[in-house]
């Protein structure tokens, strides 16, 4: 059944091998009669009223969310801001005149997006909850619900809601946008493929885990654009359940300040996935290995280089996501294996946090 592991040893693994899978069966939970992928008309309608977005999560759903903007903005020139939960309680900025309220939020249970939405509803405001439990708290006291199809996620380190939550915005944001930039359902039909050959990787991937992160006290993601949300998410898989102290951050914001801590032997995983920035990044990964840094590209077909340590399958570049945080959860995976650390339940954290 789907919360048993089988042969799997660990919830996090089995969750992993199951992306695929995910993106196939949301593609036709939101398949409309004329084949096309959409949303429900009435929450068409509430994304189309509101002048600006605002989503409001927590950890990978707030990495999600990130994503989610590029989606609302680049398909549907819908403005959007994105906000952590626990800061937009007490730190409200200032609204726009018809905002509507996006709760990501895996569990449905998390107390301080469900802080927020207590308190946008006391204003009025409408609100929209995507999440992968039905009947949750969150779904329950929105307006509106999308749900991510993921099945139950046991792991605590979130893998495959994360690609579930991805593979949702776009489809929302394709189903507002007037004019459709790219086929959501054939090109998520081709993320799933690559996220496959991603799964089906993992003895290279772990043979990287293993030359990169044995011993290492620190690591770091560098990435631009889309490719820098990647990076944090893929920070915060490391730090979780590993322990290794993880950073992901802009690969222009270096200079500024980080690159200070890179000394002989630094891991830093570098993402290469989006045309645009593909030298500037390329261009700070020479910067880190000229300061003795441990470096691994990993590159998307058509921008990838000879030497690259792993190539992704090509996707269009807004799904960039889904595939490149693949082998990042399984470069954690296998760090935190050969730290035997316990990958299911790390210490310190817990699936859902009903506490503010
Ligand atoms: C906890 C989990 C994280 C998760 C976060 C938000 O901290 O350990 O994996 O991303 O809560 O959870 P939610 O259910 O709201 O997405």
């Amino acid at each position: 059944s789907d919360i048993e592991k089988g042969a799997y040893p660990h919830y996090m693994l089995k969750e992993m091998d199951e992306q695929p899978s995910v993106i196939r069966k949301i593609s036709k939970a939101y398949e409309s009669e004329l084949g096309d992928l959409t949303i429900a008309p009435e929450i068409k309608q509430a994304l189309q009223q509101a002048d600006r977005l605002y989503i409001i999560a927590a950890g990978t759903s707030y990495h999600a969310g990130l994503v989610g903007k590029q989606y609302f903005e680049k398909m549907a020139q819908k403005p959007v801001e994105v906000h952590i939960s626990s800061e937009f309680g007490y730190n409200m900025p200032l609204l726009s005149q018809k905002p509507l309220f996006i709760f990501i939020t895996q569990s449905g249970e998390t107390a301080d997006s469900r802080q927020v939405l207590v308190k946008i509803k006391e204003l009025g405001y409408p609100s929209l909850t995507i999440t992968n439990v039905q009947g949750s708290t969150l779904s329950r006291e929105a307006d509106h619900t999308l749900l991510l199809h993921a099945g139950p996620e046991i792991a605590v380190a979130s893998t495959k809601a994360y690609v579930a939550q991805i593979a949702v915005l776009a489809i929302a944001a394709y189903a507002i946008a007037e004019d459709k930039v790219m086929d959501v359902k054939q090109e998520l039909a081709i993320a799933a493929n690559a996220i496959q050959v991603m799964v089906d990787a993992k003895a290279a991937i772990e043979e990287i885990a293993l030359a990169y992160l044995p011993i290492a006290r620190n690591a770091f993601f560098i990435g631009r654009n889309m490719d820098y949300y990647v990076a944090m998410e893929g920070a915060l898989k490391l730090k979780e359940i590993s322990y290794i102290q993880a950073e992901g951050f802009a690969g222009g914001e270096l200079k500024h300040g980080t690159i200070a801590l890179i000394e002989e032997g630094t891991p830093v995983f570098a993402l290469v996935t989006q045309e645009a920035v593909a030298l500037n990044i390329r261009g700070n990964v020479k910067e880190v290995a000229a300061r003795g840094a441990h470096a691994c590209i990993i590159a998307m077909e058509g921008v990838a280089e000879e030497g690259d340590h792993l190539v992704l399958p090509q996707v269009h570049e807004l799904l960039t996501p889904l595939v490149a945080v693949v082998p990042l959860q399984l470069i954690s995976y296998y760090a935190a294996l050969h730290r035997r650390c316990d990958v299911d339940k790390p210490r310190n954290l817990a699936k859902s946090v009903t506490v503010e």
